[in-house]
């Protein structure tokens, strides 16, 4: 359920009519609902109420705005991190040190460091390399890293290719079954305390069984580290669970997940950990575009030319993924249009032939569940500039994040003199 609710015929954020923020604040604009951000981070935690103690860091590459992040930090969250910008952010937001998980196949030598000197509670090293760099980092600073070891189980996690980590050829973890004498070897370096496990196996999963499968193998991984003298106490569970894009569309709810995980889990006798993204912060916002104009294409359906464009939400060019589209105000009537937006070239579209409420120049309408995946993968092409981001919370909003012009990247650019 989200916040996104249409009353007196017009969609509001809460208690804000969206075009009360497209007048003050212009479009294209993502509008996020703090009550929806703070709904679904109880929701989850909720689904995970019979683990003991679970840890629960929000997968900052989702939506790092630092707003956000706030919302997030004062329902108790930490953070999951995959880059030293990304820790800069969390530690920003008010997550505590401890709190924050680092992720990711390339930390470099200043990230590792990075996370060291904030104190953060765990690396989740992708490899037998990064965790001999990092416990030389360490041992040098007079510091011991906590750790677990990510393993890629080869499960086929059965969502976009683009999206997918868990498969042997994928460039995430070490393999399965060379983990346990990897993780025995880290376990003799001075420098790191490795007590655990992770895994992830790809996001926007539709199906609880491949992740299932992953947990089982890592169930039995944990036995066998056991058994040949290593400690674990921790295991982190990744993130991945998917949410509905479309009306209609039914996913895993996260009861059925924290009900999965119980079970799978519930001989292990370790802290669980988890990095959900998107299933918090995913419908949790929209994208707020005005038509620009309507193109009559030969006999087919229209062009709806609308002012966001892929450099502002590029999930439909990146991975063909669907966004429901809806009028502002609705009128009732229906149209079939080809969505899209104004740059140059045919990846900028939405949606080919989508029936959708009918709209003519100038009106506002909303891409949904655009709060995760989307600002965050925003790029300037077309010289664009950055979309702004709005919070709204009851009856207020606040600017979270400036528009930033082209004029204003411009200003970082030089050219020499010499080419004078
Ligand atoms: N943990 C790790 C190690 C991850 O790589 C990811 C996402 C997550 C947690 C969070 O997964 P979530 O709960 O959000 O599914 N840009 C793509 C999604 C990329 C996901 C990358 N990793 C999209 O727009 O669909």
């Amino acid at each position: 359920m989200d916040h996104f609710q249409l009353r007196d015929g017009v969609l509001h954020a809460e208690d804000v009519p969206l075009p009360r923020i497209a007048d003050e604040v212009g479009t294209p604009v993502y509008v996020y609902s703090r009550a929806t951000l703070t709904r679904h981070a109880r929701v989850f935690r909720d689904a995970l109420g019979e683990l003991d103690n679970p840890h629960i860091a929000f997968a900052v590459k989702s939506n790092p705005n630092l707003a956000v992040l706030k919302v997030l930090a004062n329902e108790g969250y930490g953070a999951d991190v995959v880059s030293g910008g990304e820790l800069t952010r969390a530690l920003k937001a008010g997550m505590k040190p401890e709190d924050i998980v680092f992720s990711g196949v390339g930390k470099t030598h200043a990230e590792l460091l990075q996370g060291l000197e904030a104190g953060i509670g765990q690396f989740n090293i992708e490899s037998e390399e990064e965790g001999y760099e990092l416990a030389a980092i360490a041992e040098r600073h007079g510091k011991r890293a906590a750790c677990a070891l990510r393993v890629n189980p080869d499960v086929d996690a059965r969502t976009h290719e683009k999206i997918s980590t868990g498969k042997r050829e994928n460039k995430f973890g070490v393999p399965l079954d060379r983990a346990a004498e990897i993780y025995a070897r880290l376990a003799e370096e001075d420098g790191l305390d490795m007590r655990g496990v992770a895994v992830h196996i790809g996001s926007q999963l539709g199906d609880l069984e491949p992740l299932e499968t992953a947990f089982g193998k890592l169930g039995a991984l944990i036995a066998e580290l056991r058994a040949q003298g290593c400690t674990v106490t921790h295991a982190d569970l990744g993130g991945g669970l998917g949410v509905p894009y479309k009306a209609g569309e039914t996913l895993p709810a996260p009861t059925e997940y924290g009900a999965m995980v119980a079970r799978v889990t519930k001989d292990w006798d370790v802290r669980l950990m988890f990095e959900p993204g998107r299933v918090i912060a995913g419908n949790a916002g929209v994208l707020l575009t005005r038509v620009i104009r309507s193109k009559r294409s030969g006999n087919g359906p229209p062009f709806m030319v609308v002012d966001a464009a892929m450099n502002d939400l590029a999930r439909p060019a990146m991975y063909g993924a669907w966004h429901d589209f809806a009028a502002v105000a609705p009128s009732g009537d229906r149209m079939t249009a080809h969505i899209v937006g104004p740059i140059c070239e045919t990846g900028d579209t939405f949606a080919m032939d989508r029936e959708c409420d009918a709209l003519v120049a100038g009106d506002l309408a909303v891409f949904r569940t655009a709060g995760a995946y989307g600002a965050t993968m925003a790029s300037s092409y077309n010289s664009r500039g950055f979309v702004a981001e709005v919070l709204v919370d009851g009856d207020k909003y606040a600017v979270v994040a400036d528009r930033i012009a082209a004029s204003a990247i411009m200003d970082a650019e030089r050219v020499p003199e010499w080419l004078a």
